[in-house]
């Protein structure tokens, strides 16, 4: 009948797909205009707490449900925790199509401007934002952009979303060191400096700067949607999770800081701090590219490797995205996997193409998608996990080669992770129905 379950070749195969999911375009995009403009180092001390006090916790807690039921999200809810906990995994399969669809048109927008930086910035980089984000040019990138997503998943847990890992993430991380060095030799980045690492700490007790580093933290590290659980899904049961969570969590925490040194000098350098101000998607697509076209020729080199940079994470993120779907179609209906990629992409490229007609719409979906599935799944995930299923101790432990670290686990999951994630919830409740009325 069915063919057996694919595998990773080996664990860092593993390990570098997931950080690939993780970095994305939430680690320099997202991460650096929230950063921008909740206070600078307050936002980035907050971010760094929730990723060890919510997001550690609840990555492990994926992980272990998806190596031991070695299934894709409903598949694996249902098998640890009965028929009444399929819910969630089809939450999971919606958001994974919800956020992969708009996604996928911003991912659109960074082939392009990688593109198009070669041949030189344009000076009046507001006019080319409206120009390409939104319109026929926008939905032919993000065809593009899925189109090639879909290659890569076709392609296997091996073949494909392992091999693309293992080449283009050591080469993304040597690419972001290398322009944050390059930023450094500039003239004039010292208020850009002082405002990314020196902090103002009443910041860190703003309610809204709170839920936003939350919020970061979950989205970052591709939780509460089932990606990292069905990667884990493709691991066997005798190696570790723990230390593999750590060090997926920390890089992920790294390239977000390097992206922002970065941003920030080039920002400041050039003094156009005030541009990015208003909680905007585009707004580090307009000022970047300012700053590239006033730095001349190197400009365009750095832009443009810049933005290749920024492609290159949207992809292995959104692999993860739609692996998550296309696994769920392989153990829910017995599609092959190249059916379900192509079947599936399809539809998820469809479902982008208002996104890439209307800026607002994808603003929205990713406020819904993006912000409250996710943190939703989360929450729901730790209850599940820290007060539903049986024995989870046994399944994490699996494989484990210390235990010192499980009492904490379970305290955090039991009791920190809901309390903080039900307050961010609230949070995120708000920001969506501003936004619906404001749109209203
Ligand atoms: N973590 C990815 C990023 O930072 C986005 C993502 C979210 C990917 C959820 C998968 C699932 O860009």
């Amino acid at each position: 009948m069915a063919a057996p379950r694919e595998k990773w070749n080996s664990q860092a195969g593993f390990i570098l797909a997931a950080v690939g999911s993780a970095v994305g375009l939430g680690n320099m995009w997202r991460f650096s205009y929230l950063a921008a403009e909740h206070g600078g180092a307050a936002f980035v001390v907050l971010y760094l707490g929730f990723t060890l006090v919510i997001g550690l916790p609840v990555l492990l807690a994926e992980v272990a449900i998806g190596r031991g039921a070695r299934r894709s999200p409903i598949r694996a809810l249902e098998h640890f925790g009965g028929r009444g906990w399929r819910w969630l995994g089809w939450l999971f399969v919606a958001s994974g199509f919800l956020i992969l669809a708009y996604y996928s048109v911003i991912a659109g927008w960074t082939l392009r401007y990688a593109l198009d930086g070669l041949t030189g910035f344009a000076t009046d980089s507001g006019g080319f934002f409206a120009e390409v984000s939104t319109g026929g040019d926008a939905a032919l990138w993000h065809l593009g952009f899925m189109a090639l997503t879909a290659c890569v998943v076709a392609g296997g847990i091996r073949g494909g979303i392992e091999r693309t890992a293992l080449v283009l993430m050591p080469a993304l991380f040597v690419l972001l060191v290398g322009l944050a060095i390059y930023a450094a030799t500039l003239d004039g980045t010292g208020p850009g400096y002082r405002h990314y690492l020196s902090t103002d700490f009443s910041a860190i007790f703003d309610r809204e700067v709170m839920v936003q580093a939350a919020g970061q933290a979950f989205f970052s590290l591709s939780l509460g949607m089932g990606a990292m659980l069905t990667f884990a899904s493709y691991l066997d049961r005798d190696h570790g999770l723990q230390s593999e969570s750590v060090i997926i969590a920390s890089s992920d925490f790294v390239v977000a800081f390097v992206a922002g040194l970065v941003v920030f000098p080039l920002i400041f350098a050039f003094g156009l701090q005030a541009e990015v101000g208003g909680s905007t998607v585009g707004a580090l697509f307009i000022t970047l590219p300012h700053a590239f076209a006033e730095m001349g020729a190197a400009g365009n080199v750095v832009g443009a490797l810049f933005f290749v940079g920024l492609a290159v994470g949207a992809l292995t993120s959104a692999v993860s995205l739609l692996e998550v779907v296309v696994s769920s179609a392989i153990d829910g209906l017995g599609w092959s996997r190249r059916r379900s990629t192509v079947c599936l992409a399809a539809l998820t490229a469809a479902l982008g193409i208002p996104a890439a007609l209307d800026l607002e719409w994808l603003g929205l979906m990713d406020q819904v998608a993006g912000n409250l599935f996710l943190v939703f799944g989360g929450l729901m995930l730790a209850i599940f996990v820290g007060w539903r299923m049986n024995d989870p101790t046994s399944v994490v432990l699996e494989g484990a080669t210390s235990t010192a670290w499980l009492p904490a686990w379970r305290w955090l999951l039991r009791f920190v992770v809901p309390v903080i994630l039900v307050l961010v919830l609230a949070g995120s409740l708000v920001a969506t129905w501003e936004l619906l009325v404001g749109e209203g």
